[in-house]
């Protein structure tokens, strides 16, 4: 074992770059898991607490690489979907191909599973099925307008749960913030043995874990997209009123695209206007929230319609399906709503949804989060901002936020600075688009605000982060930045090449990016 020296600040505005010994190189190997492109594996061992340094603790991390596709390679870039708590190298090596053609091919891409997830620091809060079957709770968990008892539900279940969570994972819910988490992507930028910077392009969550790298170690960057902004402030503060703040603006565009597209989106039934068929929709949804209905053997209530409809919003290739099953709730045919939520399934996982395995998503946030409340009263203000952020959105938000407020873990390190007058070696590129329904463009201008000559990159389109919906002068603009360095004009803003409810998906852009499909491979892994 290398015994490693850390010099590092836990307060300031910038943390000190990691002394780190480089003789841990990594050892590439097979990998178990498919992919779209040939990958390699590797286990990479850091410190298991940055903060101890009398510590030889450490902990195992697994990696993933998809080498660059042309040669010769112009270094790494890292990879983060967001979550927090999806897991990067099943979603790395399930969209290889796609990513290299985005990124123009000359760079080999990278997945770490983030510290609480996958088999890294493994969040959980119940031992087993067993024990969380057992525990389960009988009401509360849903969103906290679904009746007038919800609030004070949600706010007792979440203090059982957390409580049982911090007996569950004890020590481990100190050790999965998101600063740790940019301590391991810079150790493993150093193994690399390239130039000692890091390439990075962050999803939701990831553009967090981005804002943080950034800010903790401005020079050390060097390309960095942010996509699909989350408020860095909001998220380690409080409440988070802006992610949902575009939300109903993008449920009524769906459907003036819907009713655009009268022959492809049944939806659209014999409705003139968005504001008929919206109203129509709002009635369908209270009167299940009343009174919910049973198709063949399953429950479709409020909570089902609202959880279809947040996930739906995330990507165009969802539309079709999503406007087949509201439909069917909106003229009752059980058939058509099964038949939409099927084609909804069936497009996970290609689909970028965030959903998680494991209770990481809910560790490493409320541990990041510094926001503890002692009663549901003093939450109630926060509670009704939230739900007034977004109509449609808005009573889910409350959830996590009463889980954070009692929370009994606090991550050991929180990145300390401002977010503000961050200087990075090479600016930083965000994204965000018009209708974004988990994310508001709000966030994009208020991280690029903090990030020296930062551009904002505005994408007319649909979805949650760029990959939402197809766009060529998106995915040219990635591409220049990540070979060139060069960034969008301020104030740039792309048109979106996938319309919706027309069928197509991005892998019919590859070829105009220089990508043939018909090499994409279904590469089994070796295990
Ligand atoms: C890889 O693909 C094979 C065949 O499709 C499947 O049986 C296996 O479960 C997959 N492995 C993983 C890790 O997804
Ligand atoms: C990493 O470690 C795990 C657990 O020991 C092992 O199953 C896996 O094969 C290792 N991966 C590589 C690429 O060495
Ligand atoms: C870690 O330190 C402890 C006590 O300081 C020592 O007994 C142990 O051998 C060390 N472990 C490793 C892997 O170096
Ligand atoms: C903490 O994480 C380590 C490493 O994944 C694991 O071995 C251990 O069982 C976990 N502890 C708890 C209490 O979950
Ligand atoms: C599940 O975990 C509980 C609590 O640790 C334990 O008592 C029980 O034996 C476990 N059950 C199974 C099936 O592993
Ligand atoms: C069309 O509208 C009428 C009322 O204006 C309604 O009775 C009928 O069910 C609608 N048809 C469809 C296919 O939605
Ligand atoms: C219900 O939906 C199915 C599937 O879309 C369709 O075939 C059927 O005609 C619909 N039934 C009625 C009564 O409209
Ligand atoms: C909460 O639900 C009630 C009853 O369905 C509705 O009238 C009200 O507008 C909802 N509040 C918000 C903020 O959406
Ligand atoms: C960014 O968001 C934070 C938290 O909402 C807010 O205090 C700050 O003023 C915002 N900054 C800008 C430039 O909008």
């Amino acid at each position: 074992m290398v015994s490693k020296v850390f010099l590092f600040l836990l307060t300031g505005a910038t943390a000190s770059p990691l002394l780190q010994s480089r003789t841990n190189s990594i050892n590439w190997g097979p990998c178990s898991l498919n992919g779209t492109l040939p990958i390699d594996c590797a286990n990479f061992t850091v410190p298991l607490d940055y903060t101890d340094l009398t510590s030889n603790r450490t902990l195992n991390l697994e990696l993933l690489r998809v080498p660059a596709v042309n040669s010769p390679s112009k270094g790494s870039i890292f990879f983060n979907f967001g979550g927090p708590g999806v897991e990067v190298r099943t979603s790395l090596a399930g969209r290889a191909y796609l990513l290299q053609a985005l990124t123009g091919g000359y760079h080999d891409l990278i997945g770490i599973d983030p510290r609480g997830t996958a088999d890294t620091l493994t969040f959980q809060c119940y031992a087993n099925d067993t024990e969380k079957a057992s525990a389960a709770p009988a009401t509360g968990t849903g969103l906290t307008n679904s009746s007038d008892i919800a609030k004070g539900a949600t706010w007792i279940t979440n203090k059982v749960f957390g409580k049982q969570c911090a007996k569950n994972a004890g020590e481990n819910g100190t050790l999965i913030g998101t600063a740790f988490t940019a301590r391991d992507m810079l150790q493993v930028v150093d193994a690399l043995g390239e130039d000692g910077l890091l390439r990075y392009w962050g999803f939701s969550y990831g553009t967090l874990l981005g804002a943080t790298v950034v800010s903790m170690f401005p020079d050390r960057m060097d390309k960095v997209i942010l996509d699909g902004v989350m408020n860095a402030h909001q998220y380690y503060s409080g409440p988070e009123p802006e992610a949902f703040s575009d939300a109903d603006m993008a449920f009524s565009a769906f459907l003036g695209a819907c009713l655009a597209s009268p022959n492809d989106c049944v939806l659209a039934g014999n409705k003139t206007s968005t504001q008929d068929l919206e109203a129509s929709i709002w009635k369908m949804i209270n009167d299940i929230k009343y009174q919910p209905i049973e198709i063949e053997g399953s429950i479709v209530e409020y909570i089902t319609i609202k959880s279809m409809i947040r996930s739906s919003l995330y990507n165009v290739e969802k539309f079709p399906g999503f406007a087949k099953a509201l439909n069917g709730l909106l003229v009752n045919n059980g058939t058509q709503y099964l038949e939409g939520a099927a084609e909804l399934a069936a497009l996970n996982p290609p689909v970028l949804t965030g959903d998680s395995a494991d209770d990481s998503p809910y560790g490493i946030h409320c541990s990041d989060k510094r926001y503890r409340r002692s009663s549901l009263e003093e939450m109630i203000p926060d509670i009704e901002m939230l739900e007034y952020s977004s109509k449609i959105m808005g009573d889910n938000s409350p959830v996590l936020l009463s889980m954070c407020a009692q929370w009994k873990m606090s991550a050991k390190e929180h990145y300390e600075g401002d977010f503000q007058n961050i200087r990075t070696k090479t600016p930083v590129m965000l994204i965000g688009n018009t209708f974004d329904s988990a994310t508001s463009i709000k966030g994009a201008f208020n991280v690029s605000s903090g990030f020296v000559d930062s551009v904002v990159l505005r994408q007319d389109g649909f979805g949650h982060g760029s990959l939402g919906q197809a766009s060529l002068c998106t995915a040219k603009a990635v591409k220049t930045y990540f070979m060139d360095g060069v960034l969008p004009a301020q104030g740039a803003v792309c048109a979106v090449d996938v319309a919706p409810f027309s069928g197509k998906t991005f892998d019919d852009f590859l070829p105009e990016l220089g990508f043939d499909t018909s090499k994409i491979l279904e590469v089994k892994g070796t295990e």
